[in-house]
């Protein structure tokens, strides 16, 4: 595997590789790398002729007062996990060499990015849209991997994607847990051990209201009413949103029935953790 820090580097030795009619698949991350992001690298390796991932803690999809200065990074460590998943080269570019002085472009949406993460994110999905479009100007792959954990940002990219008359797929990978359901995420990290144990409720709701789903119950409001009520049972938890949206439109719905995506952002202690449930029903 090869680490490469610059554009031109990265560009130069990825048109080696079309030149020679080879696929190649593209998973962009910020680094401190889980097994959600090693699920996409091992995908991405199995359905292409080469694999190139990125870590980027890209600082527009930061708000002011998040945790941009503080989000983990371990370059050592992410190096051995993208090698070991199959990634033929990491792209690490400084926030310099990504976004130059002069940078004044930006890329953005109506609708999709106004609701659940957008709404309390304001600018975030602009930052990621892009960071995004920017990485595949680089890369020019032809698919890129993104995981359900962000189930927002991944409609949006579908979108970007198809709006923009991108040429790239854009492959969705399910969500990884560990053993006790907390979905995997780098912020994680952020937790201490009661904090930790806490979290659970998040993905324990809403593995409930699927069970509730499952028995019959198909009113949005009372599934939202009873998520709620299980995660106020923690206290050190602070509900940001609980959304029951269509799964295309993130429209809120009444009645759950077609394809219906459950999304939760909560609040454990100071650390901001999201979830997701999508049903077919
Ligand atoms: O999902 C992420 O890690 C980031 O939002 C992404 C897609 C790498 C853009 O910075």
């Amino acid at each position: 595997m090869e680490v490469i820090k610059t554009k031109n580097e990265l560009r130069k030795l990825l048109e080696r590789e079309r030149q020679k009619g080879k696929s190649l698949g593209f998973v962009p991350t910020m680094g401190f790398l889980h097994k959600g992001h090693l699920s996409l690298m091992e995908r991405a390796r199995r359905e292409n002729d080469v694999v190139a991932a990125s870590i980027f803690v890209n600082p527009t999809q930061f708000g002011p007062g998040e945790d941009y200065g503080t989000y983990p990074r371990d370059l050592p460590r992410d190096i051995r996990l993208a090698r070991s998943a199959g990634v033929d080269y990491l792209f690490v570019p400084e926030a310099d060499e990504m976004y130059p002085d002069n940078s004044i472009t930006f890329v953005d949406m109506e609708g999709l990015t106004d609701v659940l993460c957008g709404a309390s994110r304001p600018g975030h999905f602009r930052g990621v849209m892009t960071v995004v479009t920017k990485l595949f100007n680089i890369v020019k792959p032809d698919r890129a991997y993104f995981g359900q954990k962000d189930a927002q940002q991944v409609l949006i990219i579908k979108k970007m994607v198809k709006d923009l008359d991108m040429d790239i797929d854009i492959v969705e990978m399910p969500i990884v847990r560990e053993e006790d359901g907390l979905a995997m995420s780098s912020r994680n990290s952020y937790l201490t051990a009661s904090e930790r144990k806490s979290a659970l409720v998040i993905s324990r709701s809403l593995s409930d209201a699927r069970d509730s789903i499952k028995e019959g119950e198909n009113r949005a409001g009372f599934i939202k009413e009873a998520i709620r009520r299980e995660i106020s049972t923690e206290q050190n938890a602070s509900i940001d949103y609980i959304e029951i949206v269509d799964a295309e439109t993130l429209k809120p719905i009444e009645r759950i029935k077609g394809g219906v995506l459950i999304a939760v952002a909560v609040r454990i202690g100071k650390t901001r953790l999201i979830d997701n449930i999508k049903l077919e029903v």
